[in-house]
């Protein structure tokens, strides 16, 4: 049994073989795969694409999906090993993955960073205390990185792009008038990297860096395939020659629960707004986004409807890589 945390645990192989699964899904997508199988879908935070595409994607292959929310209709839950439980939470974890292991056959869970102390946040603990707890797999709908979207991503490139390695694609912070989770670009980070891609990390200042964890692990992918992972602060140096802008933004990580301060940095950065100047100085780029996005924000209605925007085909695309996903996890 292997769960489905991080891509780091997994090679460019493996992830392959999802990627090649999910495309002959979304050609023929009914098939028996998880025929009388169960999900459950664990949300501690709001969701439209992750839910929808987890819940109509079990019921494509035959199976069932059961959202839960703790604290919003089921028990809040503690975490803590060795917690005196005398707060408001009604259940620990180590019940609650193994019940849930007992019922179904896949455990999916969100469990976004509080956004208080990313030494604490880094550590993952949610979900990993349901991989330790479960006796099936765990697959992560987004912590502190976002598989399935980094999968979803993948698919949407090599199919517009065709062969990816050597590509130069382009991770920029955006504004966003609040500090967000670094998952989608950790994620970005390492799944281009790790296929190949060129890449360059653009962002205002050296506060707006990601964790080391993913910067490394991006720059060793990098060397390994014969690049060297940029960063930059200069945005016509990063669009420049671009074939993939792929926008996010989030909060700087040396500020976690220090958000006030932060914003008075952030705020004066609003010009990383993806627009069609930044767009003309690359390489008739693709532009994507996990979505959901803030218009004329993150990026310009014009480039969000453009040709060259591909984010409602890598919504759609996470469809295809989840089932893909369920199906290989617990496959026959
Ligand atoms: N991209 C993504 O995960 O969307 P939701 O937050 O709507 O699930």
């Amino acid at each position: 049994m292997k769960h489905f945390i991080t891509t780091l645990d997994w090679s460019r192989e493996e992830l392959q073989a999802f990627l090649d699964h999910a495309k002959a899904l979304k050609a023929d997508p009914i098939q028996p795969l998880l025929k009388d199988k169960s999900v459950a879908l664990v949300f501690f935070n709001p969701s439209l694409r992750t839910r929808t595409s987890f819940d109509v994607g079990a019921r494509q292959l035959g199976g069932h999906a059961v959202v839960l929310q703790p604290g919003r209709g089921a028990w809040p839950m503690e975490f803590e090993v060795g917690a005196k439980m005398d707060a408001d939470a009604e259940e620990h974890v180590i019940e609650a993955a193994r019940v849930l292991s007992r019922y179904c056959d896949i455990i999916a869970v969100r469990a976004f960073p509080k956004f208080e102390n990313w030494e604490q946040d880094r550590r993952d603990h949610v979900i990993k205390a349901f991989a330790e707890y479960a006796t099936v797999p765990v697959i992560n709908m987004e912590t502190i990185t976002h598989p399935c979207q980094e999968m979803a991503h993948m698919l949407t490139l090599q199919e517009h792009l065709g062969q990816v390695d050597g590509k130069k694609f382009v991770l920029t912070w955006t504004y966003h008038p609040k500090p967000l989770n670094t998952a989608v670009a950790n994620s970005g980070l390492i799944i281009a990297s790790k296929f190949g891609m060129d890449v360059t990390l653009l962002c205002p200042t050296e506060d707006y860096l990601l964790d080391e964890r993913y910067m490394n692990a991006a720059s060793e992918y990098c060397s390994q395939n014969g690049h060297e992972l940029t960063v930059t602060h200069d945005i016509e140096e990063a669009y420049d020659g671009a074939d993939v802008v792929y926008a996010k933004s989030w909060g700087a990580l040396p500020y976690f629960g220090r958000w006030d301060a932060e914003r008075e940095i952030r705020d004066q950065y609003q010009h990383f707004i993806v627009d069609s100047e930044k767009m003309a100085m690359t390489n008739n780029a693709l532009f994507s986004h996990c979505l959901p996005v803030r218009r004329n924000v993150k990026v310009t209605g014009e480039v969000l409807d453009s040709e060259q925007s591909v984010a409602i085909d890598e919504a759609e695309n996470r469809l295809h890589v989840q089932k893909a996903l369920m199906a290989g996890l617990i496959g026959d």
